[in-house]
């Protein structure tokens, strides 16, 4: 009786697609009518739960049985937190003795990204919102000369400080002169490109940028809130991943294109302002471009100083670009870090006192130590597999994994971690901070540097384990 139900459903779901009530079609009710009361729950189609019966395929179920129980077992035992191995198959809601298989479909490309998603270590815990978004999740706008794609606070609503956007230029494209009510920060990806600023005295800087070559770290440049800029992309073209110090980066009031504005300004008013005949402006984009073609390559990489405009002011007395490979890194056993901030490493430039970030190099199995931080951080993996869980308090916990391309936030004082999931690729990300100064806490630190009875009787350990621990900041451990 049931397999005859399930195969008629196909010719039923149209019917009830338009209809107030099932119900309230003849054929349909005399169907009902002719079968048992088992069938009742047809009405509740769209309650799965509530319906009790598998409405979503006809798949039978008998033969997977078999496999599925093969699949169970993806931790080996001792469970210890480690992530769940599928070996290559789609990976189950399935840890240990917890969990079943999925009998209906799910996305398992996703899945397998997202292992900690499906199959969560049990020191896991309550509710903690969603704290990863992938650029690839992203709509990407299609420009004349390049592309755009965003995360802000509508995609990932913890971020409240950050938001971030990708932005490519083809070769010798513009993107559009602009200034932003927010700090900008931007990592060159890839490419070559020429920026240009002005300050609030009338003093300008043009510099070039470029993107990581083998063996050698970016550039990364800073402009404050309100300073006016434009960027170009060099002959091999260019691509920046932008930070913005306000994660409602889309909100009206926070972006100005100048086009946009002169086109929004009386043709009279325009004239006077600028010395100019009425008719000079008559033929200004009426749409902001954003991004656009160049109509004469410029001057090669190198060949700034050759469209420098000397100002009457003179230049900015300090760079706004600066060569994150002329920096040395902090060494740690399991990799390297080096900050950028106001305060400490960002020596001769212009002084980045909204945007603080720290670019973090884990090696194979390396892991970012615990900690936690005085304001939200904001991420971005340049490249590798990450893990990380984010301690929110109050008994919760939540493990997410990233790869390359992916944004996270851990709230601020959320305990957490970032492990190198690859036994042989590193792993590089990116912590950005809305504050004028990198600033974390270790809690291998702490613990070593608090009476050791203390840490003895809150933890049950021995006095010996609480003296091994590291009293200086490990950064990364091998
Ligand atoms: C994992 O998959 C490989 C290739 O499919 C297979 O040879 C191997 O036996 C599997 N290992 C386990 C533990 O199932
Ligand atoms: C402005 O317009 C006047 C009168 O039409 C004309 O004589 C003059 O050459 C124009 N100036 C420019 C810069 O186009
Ligand atoms: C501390 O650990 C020991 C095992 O090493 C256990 O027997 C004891 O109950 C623990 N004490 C507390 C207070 O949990």
């Amino acid at each position: 009786m049931r397999l005859y139900f399930l195969a008629a459903l196909p010719l039923i779901l149209p019917i009830f697609s338009s209809l107030a009530h099932p119900l309230e079609d003849v054929q349909l009710r005399e169907f009902l009518e002719r079968e048992d009361s088992s069938v009742k729950p047809l009405m509740h189609l769209a309650r799965r739960e509530a319906a009790g019966i598998r409405t979503r395929h006809l798949r039978p179920m008998a033969e997977d049985e078999a496999k599925q129980r093969v699949k169970r077992d993806s931790i080996t035992p001792p469970d210890i937190g480690q992530i769940a191995d599928f070996n290559g198959s789609d990976p189950q809601p399935v840890r240990g003795p917890l969990g079943a298989p999925f009998l209906a479909g799910s996305n398992h490309a996703i899945d397998k990204q997202n292992v900690d998603n499906v199959a969560p270590p049990n020191t896991d815990a309550g509710v903690v919102p969603n704290l990863k978004w992938s650029m690839s999740l992203s709509h990407t706008r299609l420009l004349k000369g390049g592309w755009v794609r965003e995360q802000t606070i509508t995609d990932l609503p913890p971020s409240k400080d950050v938001a971030a956007a990708e932005i490519r230029m083809a070769p010798n494209a513009y993107r559009e002169l602009h200034w932003h009510r927010i700090a900008e920060w931007g990592y060159i990806l890839g490419g070559t490109g020429r920026l240009s600023i002005i300050d609030d005295e009338g003093r300008n800087y043009i510099s070039d940028i470029k993107g990581p070559t083998e063996g050698h770290d970016p550039d990364i440049y800073y402009f404050p809130p309100g300073a006016p800029h434009s960027i170009q992309a060099l002959d091999e073209g260019l691509e920046i991943l932008l930070i913005f110090s306000d994660g409602n980066f889309d909100a009206a009031g926070t972006t100005f294109m100048l086009s946009d504005w002169l086109t929004h300004t009386p043709l009279e008013i325009l004239a006077q302002n600028f010395d100019v005949n009425v008719s000079t402006f008559a033929n200004i984009p009426t749409k902001d471009p954003y991004m656009l073609p160049s109509t004469k390559p410029p001057p090669g990489l190198g060949q700034a100083s050759e469209q420098a405009i000397q100002s009457p002011d003179g230049q900015t007395p300090l760079p706004y670009v600066f060569s994150l490979d002329k920096q040395e890194p902090v060494k740690a056993s399991g990799g390297w870090v080096k900050v950028q901030d106001s305060i400490t490493n960002f020596p001769g430039c212009v002084l980045s006192t909204l945007i603080a970030s720290a670019l973090v190099y884990v090696e194979p199995n390396g892991l970012r130590e615990m900690h936690w931080h005085a304001s939200d951080e904001w991420l971005y993996i340049l490249s590798g597999h990450g893990r990380a869980t984010a301690f929110a308090g109050g008994s919760t916990a939540r493990t997410f994994d990233f790869q390359t391309g992916d944004t996270g936030v851990f709230p601020v004082g959320y305990g957490h971690y970032m492990k190198n999931l690859s036994p042989t690729e590193p792993l590089i990300f990116l912590e950005v901070f809305k504050a004028p100064r990198f600033a974390d806490f270790s809690a291998t630190q702490w613990l070593a540097l608090t009476p050791v009875q203390v840490v003895v009787d809150l933890l049950n350990v021995s006095t010996e384990v609480v003296e091994s621990f590291k009293k200086q900041k490990q950064h990364i451990i091998a």
